[in-house]
């Protein structure tokens, strides 16, 4: 371990790590035009261009909000941080399922029975414990930057949020509390949900950790307490899976009542929550089971057996339908992806134990969370359960493995694999709808100082000329102009993402000008209430890159009613996309984007080979025709 490396580990990455840039308000202003370019009509354009020079001209507003965000820069560790919480989730008042909260689908299991089930649901209860462990000690390895730049250490901050936030429902806006300070403070205690019933699983007893047979044996109790029926209380869970007003308003109304206080309280200081969910009862293909994991399948299946506002829910059905669901604001899917990947070889890597008896203490049952229903309290029931419902009907997920190449082609092609992947979800969306649209990739900040994300704007002017290429009916282009448009296209984003991950990406930056404004009671500048600023924030194609090195994949849904949500996961020799829209939306069709995505995928494919054969084929004219050119240097 390097010098820095263990500067960094031992939690004084605040200190090492640069503070997030802001970029020059002339670079910002001039990319935003050049972004939004080609998206809108000419005659907008011009209005736009105008509004913008009047904004950025010396001495204007622009220059004045800028000021303050560099004074901001200096006073905070993050500029952005707060700001950006607030905008991308915090005031969102969309339902969190589908909406906000993204999932790790795991392999299915083979589970025999129940037992298998709740073995498994021990042994990852465990490996929660030792992971926390590692983080509560501050014993994680450094996460290193790989892919561009590769090599800076990078901000740890989000993986110290992971079992100690909690994102409680607000009228106008959420708040999200992170408890760094909770171990020490109170015996930790986990939720179980099942049957639609919670459950406290101290997983403290005498001053001794549960082991892994005792966690097992106290999960087989909640799951017979679960069975009966006299005892079940209504499903309350469900009232998290509603809109976060009505949510907000919910809470208000079960705060009346102690029982309640006392187990809102409970779960929202718990470690995370463990669902023990029921057989969902459809075949678990990787779409089903990301559905599954996406809203449970509604209140008649398992979409109560949830409490959405907790960070980290790990579900374990007794079907082998298993994975985690994230409450999003507190961390980036990539650390999510790390801790479900330390689980998922900590199981497979632990064979089935028999529980022995004499390993194992008398621990009294895990107690049953108490709830105080009446007639208003039933009516807000039923009422998320429809709303929860009208989700499930809409969301239209479709799971897609391209199994004709991966990375390492794109690789042995010069080429950005994330470029390549993103270029091609261009392609996919033009031969569906013929036009290009504000496309969000999540480009990550962790280089900096409690660095989030920022995006980076897919959908460039290269990336047009390109996809028209490909596309022009009149068959006008030829392979070589074709393969020039592509390379410019993938230069162009991998151009972008290097801006963006070193932050000078523009999407943040407009905000915190925005941002500023409001802080200053100014009346919103004329660039913010623009259509095409508007328009440009609209984001019809949501996509982010979430890889793993172990079988799972992650996926979410739209973050518009007329988008797409697409997380792809590229591997060596193939690529996991998880495609989702919403069936409510006529111009929208999972199924149809995926078509053409994978007609698009080849025919890159295609012009890449053909123009590499074009490459290697001598000139007609060439005196040593008929023997292979040597390639390369
Ligand atoms: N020729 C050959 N190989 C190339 C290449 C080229 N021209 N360009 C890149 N590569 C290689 C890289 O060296 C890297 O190699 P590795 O697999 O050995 O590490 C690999 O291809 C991948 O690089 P690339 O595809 O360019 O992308 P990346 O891994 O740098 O990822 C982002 C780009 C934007 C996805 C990444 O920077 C990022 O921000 N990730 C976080 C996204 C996120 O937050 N997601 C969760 C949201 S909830």
């Amino acid at each position: 371990m390097s010098a820095l490396q263990k500067q960094v580990t031992r939690g004084q990455d605040r200190h090492v790590l640069p503070k997030v840039p802001v970029p020059p308000l002339k670079q910002t202003l001039d990319n935003y035009l050049k972004c939004v370019q080609h998206l809108v009509k000419e005659e907008q354009f011009k209005k736009t261009k105008a509004i913008v020079e009047k904004f950025g001209a010396p001495g204007s507003v622009g220059e004045i909000l800028q000021k303050k965000l560099l004074e901001r820069k200096d006073k905070k560790a993050n500029w952005v941080y707060d700001y950006w919480l607030e905008d991308m989730y915090l005031n969102n008042r969309l339902a969190l399922p589908v909406n906000s909260n993204p999932a790790m689908v795991f392999p299915k299991q083979a589970f025999r029975d129940h037992k298998d089930a709740l073995r498994f649901a021990a042994c990852l209860i465990c490996g929660v414990l030792e992971y926390k462990t590692l983080i509560d000690t501050r014993q994680l390895p450094l996460d290193v930057a790989r892919g561009q730049l590769a090599g800076t250490p990078l901000c740890m901050a989000q993986y110290y949020r992971l079992f100690t936030s909690y994102r409680y429902p607000g009228l106008k806006t959420d708040t999200l509390k992170v408890d760094l300070n909770a171990a020490s403070l109170v015996p930790e205690h986990m939720i179980v949900a099942c049957k639609n019933q919670f459950f406290l699983l101290d997983i403290v007893a005498n001053n001794k950790q549960l082991n892994e047979a005792e966690i097992f044996l106290q999960l087989e109790k909640i799951m017979k307490m679960s069975e009966n029926a006299e005892e079940r209380l209504p499903p309350f869970g469900i009232l998290t899976s509603d809109g976060r007003t009505e949510w907000a308003q919910a809470r208000e109304a079960l705060i009346k009542d102690q029982a309640n206080r006392d187990s809102l309280a409970l779960i929202e200081s718990c470690i995370c929550v463990v669902c023990l969910d029921e057989p969902c009862g459809i075949p678990p293909s990787d779409t089903n089971r990301a559905l599954m994991m996406l809203h449970g399948g509604g209140g008649e299946r398992n979409g109560a057996n949830r409490w959405y506002d907790k960070s980290m829910q790990f579900v374990v059905g007794m079907d082998g339908v298993c994975g985690v669901v994230c409450e999003h604001s507190p961390f980036e899917g990539i650390v999510m992806v790390e801790c479900s990947e330390f689980l998922m070889k900590r199981i497979t890597g632990s064979p089935f134990r028999t529980v022995q008896p004499s390993s194992t203490r008398a621990l009294p049952p895990p107690r049953r969370l108490l709830w105080k229903c009446n007639s208003h309290v039933q009516a807000l029931l039923e009422a998320s359960g429809d709303r929860l419902q009208r989700l499930v009907n809409n969301l239209d997920m479709d799971v897609f493995t391209f199994e004709t190449y991966g990375k390492e082609f794109i690789k042995k092609q010069k080429m950005s694999p994330d470029a390549f992947i993103q270029i091609s979800l261009q392609l996919a969306f033009y031969k569906c709808r013929g036009r290009l649209v504000s496309t969000y990739e999540s480009a990550s900040l962790r280089r900096f100082q409690e660095g989030r994300v920022d995006n980076i704007r897919s959908a460039t002017a290269e990336a047009l000329a390109f996809v028209r290429s490909m596309t022009d009916e009149r068959a006008t282009f030829t392979d070589s102009e074709k393969m020039k448009r592509l390379k410019d296209a993938v230069k162009a984003q991998t151009d972008y993402t290097i801006a963006a991950i070193t932050g000078m990406a523009i999407d943040n930056h407009l905000l915190g000008l925005l941002k500023v404004s409001k802080q200053l009671n100014m009346e919103k500048p004329e660039i913010f209430c623009d259509e095409t600023y508007l328009a440009s924030n609209h984001f019809t194609l949501s996509t982010s890159q979430v890889p793993t090195t172990v079988e799972m994949f992650c996926c979410y849904g739209p973050v518009v009613p007329n988008g797409y949500g697409t997380c792809y996961n590229p591997q060596p020799h193939h690529i996991v996309f998880s495609v989702a829209s919403f069936w409510e939306n006529t111009e929208t069709s999972s199924a149809v984007f995926v078509k053409a995505l994978n007609e698009g995928l080849l025919e890159i494919r295609d012009l890449c080979n053909r123009s590499a054969t074009a490459d290697t084929k001598p000139p007609e004219s060439s005196p040593v025709a008929g023997q292979p050119r040597k390639s390369g240097k």
